[in-house]
């Protein structure tokens, strides 16, 4: 090969589910989402990094370009360097965990068996638990106790086959604590580098810190004018700004002036919408072009019906629901309206202490109504989408476009939704 790329042909592919097929829409075979049996990719790549974990050689099916894919007896497939043998797994489009509240310290175990004996989310806050009981528990972490958190669960993630993570900052809820945040992020990153794409999110609206108390003007005053601009400049600077667009948390006008300052620092937006209460949030994150609106348990019909006809991704995270002892987002009628879906673990201590996205895969079949094959696309194509994208992966397989993806030791895909709650581990971590 020129330019020292080197060509890997990944073979002992029972089936590769390319994700080609509609983006919008009920879809119910996997042949909705391109399935190839018996078939084979061709990697075009740089020759393995040792910094790199050993690249594909390693076991990480994550980096370069397809330069071939089709059946494995096809004759025309390409001259290679290198074979890897997946052994007759499942291949699809690396799934994308595109909500998660990873960086924190501490838990809040003893808050389940609150909630567990009749008291609510907002109770508990409200008597000094919630996101600022895991602020302090992240304030008092060191930097290495921090970074070491995240990695432990951005391992587990992708042991359940996440290949691109989004990471919300909004447990450091202060200047310094934010970007101690950001550098776990940061180090997380370089640790898992040509095995995992990590996305990160400025959230340092996520509550007001009790040193703010009464005074909340004056704290979306610090994230505007101190926080975001300093997370900006900031080696891991965040891809999005997210803000919490909740009663007793943030107001729209709020949200307003925080994704006015991300904007003009190259984030782009997503936000927290009725969660638990409607207050307006949906329909200004729609008309401001968010690329994407998270949970939605408490959305009105007409809110939906803008949204599906809209380019906004809609982030389900069914695991809260579970967790919260909620009714589930409306995902059914979102796909059957068009719109655009990703599912996600939301992974954090106090609605979702899960990191396992197959977990909430299986929950949007069984309690979401979704089809398997909707829900595959929506931790795909809907996650890629509600990343922007990253590095050019947009949730599918095609020639030209990045190798990210993820192979299990099952027979057929139909396993992935079929044992539940203890499903197949991913090949190749
Ligand atoms: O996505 N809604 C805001 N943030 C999290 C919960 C955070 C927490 O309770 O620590 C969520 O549900
Ligand atoms: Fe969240």
């Amino acid at each position: 090969m020129t330019n020292g790329m080197q060509r890997t042909l990944v073979r002992g592919i029972s089936t590769l589910l390319t994700g080609e097929g509609p983006l919008r829409g009920p879809i119910a075979r996997w042949s909705d989402l391109g399935a190839l049996h018996d078939a084979a990719v061709v990697v075009a790549h740089a020759p393995d990094d040792a910094r790199h974990g050993g690249g594909l050689h390693g076991g990480a099916l994550h980096g370069g370009t397809i330069a071939w894919l089709g059946s494995a007896s096809d004759p025309k497939r390409p001259a290679v360097d290198a074979e890897r043998d997946l052994g007759g797994a499942v291949v699809l489009p690396g799934l994308v965990d595109a909500h998660t509240h990873a960086v924190f310290a501490g838990d809040r175990a003893q808050e389940l068996m609150l909630r567990l004996g009749g008291a609510s989310y907002q109770e508990i806050a409200a008597s000094g638990g919630g996101i600022v009981h895991t602020m302090a528990a992240t304030r008092a972490a060191s930097p290495e106790a921090l970074r070491d958190g995240l990695l432990h669960r951005l391992r587990e993630m992708a042991a359940w086959g996440a290949r691109v993570v989004e990471v919300k900052t909004g447990y450091g809820l202060d200047l310094a604590s934010e970007l101690r945040s950001l550098d776990a992020i940061a180090a997380a990153r370089a640790a898992l580098a040509g095995r995992m794409t990590v996305v990160a999110t400025a959230m340092p609206a996520h509550a007001v810190p009790p040193e703010f108390a009464g005074r909340k003007q004056d704290y979306v005053a610090l994230c505007a004018e101190e926080i975001l601009p300093a997370m900006a400049a900031h080696p891991a600077a965040p891809a999005f700004v997210d803000v919490f667009v909740e009663a007793g948390y943030f107001d729209v006008a709020d949200a307003e002036r925080l994704a006015a300052v991300g904007a003009a620092h190259g984030m782009r937006l997503k936000a927290h919408v009725d969660e638990f209460e409607r207050v307006g949030g949906l329909r200004w994150a729609i008309d401001r072009g968010a690329t994407s609106v998270e949970h939605l348990l408490a959305s009105d019909p007409a809110d939906l019906a803008a949204l599906a006809a809209s380019e906004t991704v809609a982030v389900a995270l069914p695991l809260v629901s579970v967790f919260l002892g909620q009714p589930f987002a409306a995902m059914r009628a979102l796909v059957d309206a068009g719109g655009l879906l990703a599912v996600a673990t939301d992974c954090n201590p106090g609605s979702s202490m899960s990191t396992n996205l197959l977990l909430a895969a299986q929950m949007a079949v069984f309690g979401g109504r979704l089809t398997p094959a909707e829900v595959v696309r929506a931790l795909t194509r809907g996650g890629a989408r509600a990343l922007g994208c990253p590095g050019g992966y947009d949730g599918r397989l095609r020639v030209g476009g990045p190798f990210v993806a993820t192979a299990f030791a099952v027979a057929t895909p139909d396993a992935l939704l079929y044992e539940l709650g203890a499903p197949p581990r991913a090949v190749g971590m």
